[in-house]
């Protein structure tokens, strides 16, 4: 069972919780078969930068995305697990998240993506960062870990590895956080709970 209290009231306090097995592990297989068998050329290089402003920079990302349609079971499925939280969300916290968008990740070997925020803070309608993990028996020598910074620091918050079933949520604007190169291929679905303002 999802504790949305808990889940609601760290975010509160904390802004960062992480949780394994957040989903059944039966759909979280079928998540991670799903990801694994895309035919390479459906995904793109990771941009960086918003709207007409991306920009791909392998500097400082070189993981490969796509995002999700919707078009598989197991994608709906997630999709609607992600609007129930989103709706949790706004009804204890009064957050007026109004959608949420996300891609698949493939971090193949070597690849890795710096330290940066997900929103600058008044510029951005992505409000609160979600990352779901789908590899089977990650060790520390996988490297790929998700290392999570205090607010306007260098303090290391959270190292999280990229187990299959973990989520990890934050709020978008508060955490700048940077994926270590991974050592062997490491898959995740990244998504932003979004409220609805002009910028
Ligand atoms: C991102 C991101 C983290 C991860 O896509 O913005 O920070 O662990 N991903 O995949
Ligand atoms: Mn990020």
């Amino acid at each position: 069972m999802i504790n949305y209290e808990n889940i609601a009231n760290t975010l509160a306090t904390d802004g960062v919780i992480i949780l394994p097995d957040f989903l059944p592990s039966k759909l979280t297989e079928q998540l991670y078969q799903y990801i694994s068998n895309i035919p390479a050329d459906q995904f793109s290089q990771a941009g960086i930068g918003r709207n007409n402003n991306v920009q791909i920079n392998h500097e400082i990302r070189n993981d490969v995305t796509l995002w999700l349609n919707g078009k598989s079971p197991c994608e709906r499925t997630y999709l609607m697990a992600m609007n129930e939280l989103r709706h949790q969300l706004n009804e204890k916290l009064f957050l007026g998240l109004f959608d949420y968008e996300s891609h698949y990740s493939h971090y193949k070997m070597g690849s890795y993506y710096q330290r940066h925020v997900d929103a600058f803070e008044g510029r951005s309608n992505r409000v609160i960062t979600t990352v779901f993990y789908l590899n089977h028996d990650w060790s520390e020598n996988d490297g790929g870990e998700l290392v999570i910074y205090k607010h306007n620091s260098k303090e290391v918050l959270h190292r999280i590895s990229p187990t299959f079933g973990t989520l990890a949520i934050f709020l978008s604007e508060k955490f700048p956080h940077e994926v270590l190169t991974a050592n062997r291929d490491r898959y995740s679905i990244a998504g932003w709970f979004r409220i609805d303002r002009p910028f």
